[in-house]
């Protein structure tokens, strides 16, 4: 059975840094043969979490939009991976939508006691996070997210990859490792056993 790998570039700036490791990513899962959905978030219709706790009641989100394939590939998938740049320490509305959204999954799994489904390897989730400056914390709030979110879809396990000082548009092909770990990142996590624990940070 193949992996399957969801991929979400965060990005609304088409063609930039992080759809540039968004690429390299999906290159890497293709290479290890695993089968990939890569969705771009700027291309999809996903409003805001309303907070209305319908998913409480309903089991499901009151919201009719993108989000309801996501949904899916969030629970079938066994990696899921965002790539993304860093707005003001966080990310871009377009790709917090989608987080916000799967709140539904989370109410789901820790308010009506149903969990995730079993799938036939490990799910793993990834999130690759670009930054402009060379601050030191601007990747906090992306590391902590990553966590809470996936756990939500049952990711117990979930890696992040950092790259600071990517400003201009396409500047991370001058990164010196960035194009080459993504990658190399994208064939581990294609392997059914994906990534070693820990690898990535
Ligand atoms: C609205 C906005 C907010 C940003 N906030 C930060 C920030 O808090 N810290 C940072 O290091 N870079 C910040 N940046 C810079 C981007 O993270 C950086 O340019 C990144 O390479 C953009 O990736 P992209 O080309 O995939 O959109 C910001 C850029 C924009 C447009």
């Amino acid at each position: 059975m193949a992996v399957r790998a969801l991929v979400i570039a965060g990005s609304p700036r088409a063609g930039g840094n992080s759809d540039i490791l968004a690429e390299r990513l999906v290159a890497g899962l293709q290479d290890g043969a695993a089968v990939v959905e890569f969705v771009k978030a700027r291309e999809l219709s996903v409003s805001n979490c309303r907070a209305c706790y319908y998913c409480s009641r309903a089991g499901r989100c009151i919201t009719r939009d993108d989000m309801e394939r996501l949904y899916e590939l969030l629970l079938s998938c066994h990696r899921v991976c965002l790539v993304t740049p860093i707005f003001f320490c966080l990310i871009p509305s377009i790709a917090q939508a989608i987080v916000e959204r799967t709140q539904a999954l989370w109410v789901r799994r820790y308010h009506r006691g149903e969990d995730p489904p079993e799938l036939e390897h490990p799910r793993q989730g990834l999130v690759v996070a670009v930054g402009g400056t060379r601050g030191q914390n601007i990747f906090a709030g992306v590391r902590c997210m990553a966590r809470y979110w996936l756990d939500s879809a049952g990711f117990r396990e979930v890696h992040v990859l950092t790259y600071n000082n990517v400003d201009e548009k396409g500047a991370v092909r001058n990164h010196p490792t960035a194009l080459e770990e993504v990658y190399r990142t994208g064939l581990e996590l294609a392997r059914p056993e994906g990534l070693a624990p820990m690898a990535g940070g």
